[in-house]
């Protein structure tokens, strides 16, 4: 029989705030007998993605100081630490060794979705297991592994554990965790008195310029009633889950995945695109008393690799692409669509009628001022080449007529 023992080491709360956001280290002990065999005091966070009845849903829970190791085991070569919490969840790991070193060699989380507190509006109630057998969690035997960063361990595309205050030890000898200590990399690049700037962000390179896309709506299914051809770049800025922090990840949409979809009415329009896990909705607008038309709301969501979370956004009050009605908006110029403070949109060679479209084609375009400047300036350039050339000859021909009347007084 084993005995266990679990107790709880409250972590250091300053503000209401602070402690919703920093989670409490919890100390987890394993006993073999009399012995303790694993003792680890850390952090867990759990960032889980499901299917919930309105869409996909994403929740951020911490072990919590009441986990249990009811189901630890200690006996063998094989220690196994079971932290069982709430209705039905259990985080393992798995302890392997070869004498020398010890390591995780399999983290797993089991997952109950009908506990409707911790997952609203589930529309499973499966118990899920997910697990992963890399953890880079690894130390010298009778060492303490210590690991104060933050490292998340992704089980699945929907499953993110982050351990955090990291200190245990398996296979222990004693009752205490060993004073000497194998600190995790990401603890030693901090420490070093190297300035921060050696650390640099690994950013991902931007894209290039997107490939046009040809979107076009029909009324039924021939007669086209909104034409768009645009290049779309996504700009999301969103907490990132391997990093850690708030990035602005860059993204073309390419057309060959993205379907489309969309409704034409008399005074608004919409256009729908859908990239794997991108959604996009477009609406335009009439304005039926000016005679012009605008892109008046955009949203967007979002659930790429590297979110915590999923990204969603708003805005139904934008001005943007303004033309007439019976004409097309035409802008060629890469031009920068502002949505919300954290999403954006970049425009490259875009054409577009919402409304009124005839014959299925663009009617004549009208140029946006960007394009209109551009164009500009070769006319500006091209006209001071032609006064320069204009004041030359005038130049050459003054010379030679007084040249001329020289030789005349001779
Ligand atoms: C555990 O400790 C108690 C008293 O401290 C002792 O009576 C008992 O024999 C010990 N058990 C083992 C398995 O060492
Ligand atoms: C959500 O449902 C879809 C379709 O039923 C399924 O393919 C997907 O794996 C589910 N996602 C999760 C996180 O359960
Ligand atoms: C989910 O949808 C229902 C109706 O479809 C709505 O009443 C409810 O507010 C929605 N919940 C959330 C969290 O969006
Ligand atoms: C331990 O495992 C048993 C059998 O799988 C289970 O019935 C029990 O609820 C578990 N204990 C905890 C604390 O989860
Ligand atoms: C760990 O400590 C125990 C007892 O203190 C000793 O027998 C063992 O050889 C040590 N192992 C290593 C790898 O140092
Ligand atoms: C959660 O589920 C229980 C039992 O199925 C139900 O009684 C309760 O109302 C649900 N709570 C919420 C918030 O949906
Ligand atoms: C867009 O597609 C339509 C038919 O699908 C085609 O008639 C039109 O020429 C295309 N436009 C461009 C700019 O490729
Ligand atoms: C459009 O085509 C689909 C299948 O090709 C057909 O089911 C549908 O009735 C058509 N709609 C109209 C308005 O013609
Ligand atoms: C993306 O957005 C960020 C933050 O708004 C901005 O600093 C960055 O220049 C943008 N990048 C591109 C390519 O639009
Ligand atoms: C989409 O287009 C890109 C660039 O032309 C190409 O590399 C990729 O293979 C295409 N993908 C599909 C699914 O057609
Ligand atoms: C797109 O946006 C419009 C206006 O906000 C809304 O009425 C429509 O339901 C949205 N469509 C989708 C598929 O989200
Ligand atoms: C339509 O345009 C007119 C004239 O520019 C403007 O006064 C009016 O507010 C606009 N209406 C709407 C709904 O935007």
């Amino acid at each position: 029989m084993m005995g266990i023992r679990q107790t709880v080491t409250a972590g250091v709360c300053l503000t209401l705030m602070g402690c919703l956001v920093v989670t409490r280290a919890v100390t987890l002990e394993v006993k073999d007998g009399n012995s303790t065999c694993i003792k680890a005091e850390l952090n867990a966070k759990f960032s889980i993605t499901y299917n919930g009845t309105n869409g996909t849903n994403s929740v951020v829970f911490a072990l919590p100081d009441s986990a249990s190791t009811d189901n630890s085991t200690c006996n063998g070569v094989s220690q196994r630490l079971v932290a069982s919490f709430g209705d039905g969840h259990a985080l393992t790991l798995v302890f392997s060794s070869n004498g020398s070193l010890y390591g995780v060699t399999q983290v797993s989380l089991r997952y109950n979705l009908s506990d409707n507190s911790t997952f609203p509006q589930s529309t499973s109630a499966d118990v899920v297991t997910v697990e992963t057998n890399s953890s880079r969690i690894s130390a010298s035997m009778n060492s303490t592994y210590r690991c104060l960063s933050s490292s998340p361990i992704s089980l699945n595309a929907d499953v993110t554990v982050t351990f955090s205050d990291v200190r245990l030890e398996a296979y222990m000898q004693t009752g205490n965790l060993s004073t000497n200590e194998s600190v995790c990399s990401a603890d030693q690049t901090v420490t070093t008195v190297a300035p921060p700037k050696t650390t640099p962000a690994p950013s991902p390179s931007p894209p290039g310029v997107p490939e046009r896309g040809n979107y076009t709506i029909t009324s039924d299914n021939t007669t086209a009633c909104l034409l768009a051809v645009v290049g779309l770049q996504l700009n999301v800025t969103y907490l990132s889950k391997t990093r850690n922090k708030s990035v602005s990840e860059v993204r073309n949409l390419q057309p060959n995945r993205t379907s489309f979809s969309g409704s034409c009415g008399v005074t608004v329009a919409t256009l729908i695109l859908t990239e794997d896990t991108t959604n996009l909705n477009f609406t335009f607008t009439l304005n039926s008393t000016s005679q012009k038309f605008h892109l008046s709301a955009v949203s967007v969501s979002a659930r790429w690799p590297d979110m915590t979370a999923v990204f969603s956004a708003e805005n139904s009050s934008l001005q943007y692409l303004q033309g007439s009605v019976g004409r097309s908006y035409m802008c060629s110029s890469e031009q920068t669509l502002a949505v919300v403070s954290d999403f954006s949109l970049n425009t490259f060679r875009l054409q577009l009628q919402p409304f009124n479209v005839t014959g299925n084609q663009f009617s004549a375009a009208e140029e946006c001022r960007m394009d209109q400047e551009n164009m500009l300036i070769p006319i500006i350039v091209g006209a001071a080449l032609a006064g320069l050339v204009l004041i030359v000859l005038i130049a050459y021909l003054i010379g030679r007529k007084r040249t001329r009347a020289g030789y005349q007084t001779i």
